[in-house]
């Protein structure tokens, strides 16, 4: 056979025309030896289809291949498809010509299903519908942050991953050696992103970021896709406004392509509809804390809102609340502080998905004048001398700006109702994984 013939026809298009003669090519996913025949469940990158090769109906050869073929074998098929309610996608090929192009092996993923095994395998997972469906919606809400953000005129830049300081405090910063020297793997490209300020006013990245989490939680990474943006003049009800109107476009962006994916994981998409429909609320810090504090009474002003507090403030919400005024101490050193409150609080922003899942945008006003800054740094005892480049953003065309860091995977674990982060990622990388 000549791969190239263009000949071929995907199998979603099969699927669609439901009758007539093809050619398909693709990989066994399934298989059934019967006496007389063989139906093989075949998979391209379109979508599956059932196939059933019988004794007479192909060159004994053939016949033969296909019986010995084990799941994951390449194969070329021809025939006549036709509709049949028994068949999975209600459309079966009748097939008259089998080529195995790849006898595989054993294929290791048959019985042992279990999250630990699935993860040493993942590299062979990936193409469990499971994945494939996790993979089509990661790509929709990619290309719905870069759309939106685009319309709204950002301009798309890009930062370093080597880098010199920390965003996010010293605690989870990779530290690794580059050529007799030390650097630090990017937390976060806001402070890159601020840089281009007064050149373009309003930029996007989407970069990865690296966290040395020591935390075993279901919506840790130690390496995550990092969607920020900073905007020149923007302030805090602003940002409250676009960080909601984002978070619609994006559920709106999944409900225009994949609601047959949500519903396979068991999201409804009214659920999201709902998410595209309603006002979020604004909570000040203090009000969520109270929520938490219902449970878990230990809690008091000043105090840190990890994964299981988020978790019991949000599980009754349908939609993301967004939450503001942290106290300072519990935030970086560039979040300006609230002058009302003479810096008790500051002016920042946690938007915190519903059903439990918490955190998936973090953000705020910028200290942006540098006296402001300096202090900031001086009370949070860090050496400003790493900092000079970022400092120069405050000593030259200073002026108010805001922005925001969202965990894309967090996103969409919390979108299509994934127990873990994990499972919204090709190749999670964890405190105890980083294979394959
Ligand atoms: O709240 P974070 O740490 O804020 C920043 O990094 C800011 N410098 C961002 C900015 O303003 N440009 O992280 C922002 C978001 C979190 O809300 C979360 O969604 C995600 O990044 N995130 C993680 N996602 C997966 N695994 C982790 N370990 C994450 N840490 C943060
Ligand atoms: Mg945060």
């Amino acid at each position: 056979m000549d791969y190239d013939s263009g000949k071929y026809k995907p199998v979603g298009e099969v699927l669609h025309k439901k009758v007539g003669r093809f050619l398909l090519r693709g990989w066994i996913k399934r298989k059934r030896d019967m006496k007389e025949k063989v139906f093989v469940l075949l998979r391209d990158g379109s979508g599956s289809i059932q196939c059933v090769i019988e004794d007479g109906k192909v060159p004994e050869g053939q016949m033969s291949a296909a019986r010995k073929a084990l799941v994951e074998s390449t194969v070329i098929v021809g025939g006549e498809a036709h509709e049949d309610a028994r068949a999975p996608e209600g459309v079966e090929l009748k097939v008259d010509y089998v080529e195995v192009v790849s006898f595989s092996e054993e294929f290791p993923i048959q019985r042992d299903l279990s999250e630990a095994f699935l993860l040493d395998v993942r590299h062979l997972w990936l193409r469990s519908s499971q994945m494939t469906n996790a993979l089509r919606l990661n790509a929709t809400l990619f290309s719905a942050f870069r759309d939106f953000m685009a319309n709204n005129k950002y301009l798309e830049v890009q930062g370093p991953e080597f880098v010199s300081g920390a965003v996010e405090g010293g605690s989870t910063l990779f530290q690794i050696p580059y050529f007799g020297k030390k650097v630090f793997l990017s937390q976060s490209n806001q402070f890159y992103l601020e840089t281009f300020l007064p050149g373009v006013e309003r930029v996007y990245s989407v970069m990865p970021s690296f966290r040395a989490e020591k935390s075993r939680t279901r919506r840790h990474l130690t390496e995550f896709w990092h969607a920020e943006a900073e905007a020149s003049w923007m302030q805090l009800p602003e940002l409250m406004d676009f960080e909601e109107k984002m978070i619609k476009a994006l559920a709106q962006g999944l409900l225009d392509k994949h609601e047959k994916e949500l519903k396979a994981f068991g999201r409804d998409p009214k659920v999201l509809e709902k998410v595209v429909e309603t006002r979020f609320e604004r909570i000040p810090y203090e009000e969520v804390l109270g929520i938490a504090q219902k449970k878990f009474k230990y809690l008091k002003w000043g105090s840190d809102l990890g994964e299981k507090e988020e978790r019991e403030i949000t599980k009754d919400y349908e939609v993301p609340i967004i939450v503001y005024h942290y106290p300072s101490k519990l935030k970086p050193f560039y979040h300006r502080p609230n002058p009302k409150d003479k810096g008790e609080t500051v002016l920042c922003t946690d938007v915190l998905a519903p059903e439990g899942y918490g955190e998936i945008i973090g953000g705020g006003e910028r200290c942006w004048r540098l006296d402001e800054i300096l202090t900031r740094m001086a009370e949070e005892k860090i050496d400003p001398k790493p900092y000079q480049w970022y400092l120069d953003v405050r000593r030259y065309s200073a002026h108010p700006h805001s922005g925001f860091g969202m965990g894309l995977s967090r996103v969409l674990t919390w979108m299509c109702k994934l127990p873990h982060i994990r499972d919204a990622i090709a190749y999670p990388r964890t405190m105890n994984r980083y294979y394959p």
